[in-house]
């Protein structure tokens, strides 16, 4: 039954265990296969048709396991990858954190001004100014690359000094344009949310993890593919690479033990 097949859950690294996490809180009846590809990562600062060519390898590797639906876990892939994605997947569900996250910051902002923070290669793509306008032509969207983050986070510096004032530096050209509402548009950003409500309390923050659990939620269900079994749930977790601490980082995304880790190289 296809039903009981996995989602099919994809990312440059370990950053998409955010929407790991959030599924399986949101889904906790489904069975999930993840790939990551540590041993490439960052892809946040990758050419378009780099990109390109290693998504084809993850895809390809998920299809043949069978999933029942694919998300995009990854901005930095759904940025500039997307479309391939689709073409590649057919008629199956497919999500991506740059179309949920799109639409809950278009739900949330009240004076049409929205921040998005990302990757350089996401934030050239400028995919998320075509998302929302796309819907609300009127929408202003102010985007800031934020590299450094990347490493902050998985260094665990969560509550740090250092990562206080780079958010800082970051946040001080969108602040002055007035923004409500800001986009955590690269999987590690969530991690980050205590901090950058401290310092910016009067933001909307917007989380595509979640939003985007929400948006495979509504999909499977608008596609009678909702797993009704009521064993428990597989959870599948690939790598292309297992680096040092991968264990500790993995965990601190996902929020709870990363067990059944294989390695699978491709290309
Ligand atoms: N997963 C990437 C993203 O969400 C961040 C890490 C990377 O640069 O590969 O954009």
């Amino acid at each position: 039954m296809s039903k009981n097949k996995p989602i099919g859950v994809f990312d440059s690294g370990v950053g998409g265990l955010t929407v790991v996490r959030a599924l399986m809180e949101r889904l906790p009846n489904e069975n999930i296969i993840y790939f990551g590809d540590t041993a490439r990562v960052p892809y946040g600062v990758k050419s378009r048709n780099t990109i390109i060519e290693y998504t084809t390898q993850i895809v390809d590797f998920l299809l043949q396991n069978e999933v029942k639906a694919l998300v995009i876990a990854c901005n930095t892939i759904a940025a500039v990858a997307g479309q391939k994605v689709r073409q590649m997947a057919g008629n199956m569900p497919i999500l991506d954190v740059i179309a949920a996250g799109a639409q809950a910051a278009l739900a949330t902002t009240k004076n049409h001004s929205i921040g998005v923070i990302a990757t350089s290669t996401t934030v050239n793509s400028n995919a998320y100014a075509r998302a929302i306008n796309s819907q609300n032509p009127k929408t202003r969207i102010l985007s800031q690359a934020s590299p450094l983050l990347v490493p902050l986070v998985e260094e665990g510096w969560l509550d740090h000094e250092v990562t206080r004032l780079t958010v800082q530096e970051y946040l001080k050209p969108l602040l002055a344009e007035n923004i409500d509402t800001l986009v955590l548009g690269c999987t590690h950003y969530p991690l980050l949310k205590p901090l950058l409500k401290k310092e910016a309390p009067h933001l909307q923050l917007v989380d595509s993890s979640t939003t985007t659990a929400e948006a495979t939620a509504q999909a499977l269900a608008n596609t009678h593919l909702l797993n009704d079994s009521h064993l428990p749930p597989d959870y599948r977790f690939y790598v292309s690479d297992i680096p040092l601490r991968f264990q500790t980082i993995g965990e601190r995304f996902l929020g709870r033990s990363l067990e059944q880790i294989e390695m699978m190289r491709l290309g």
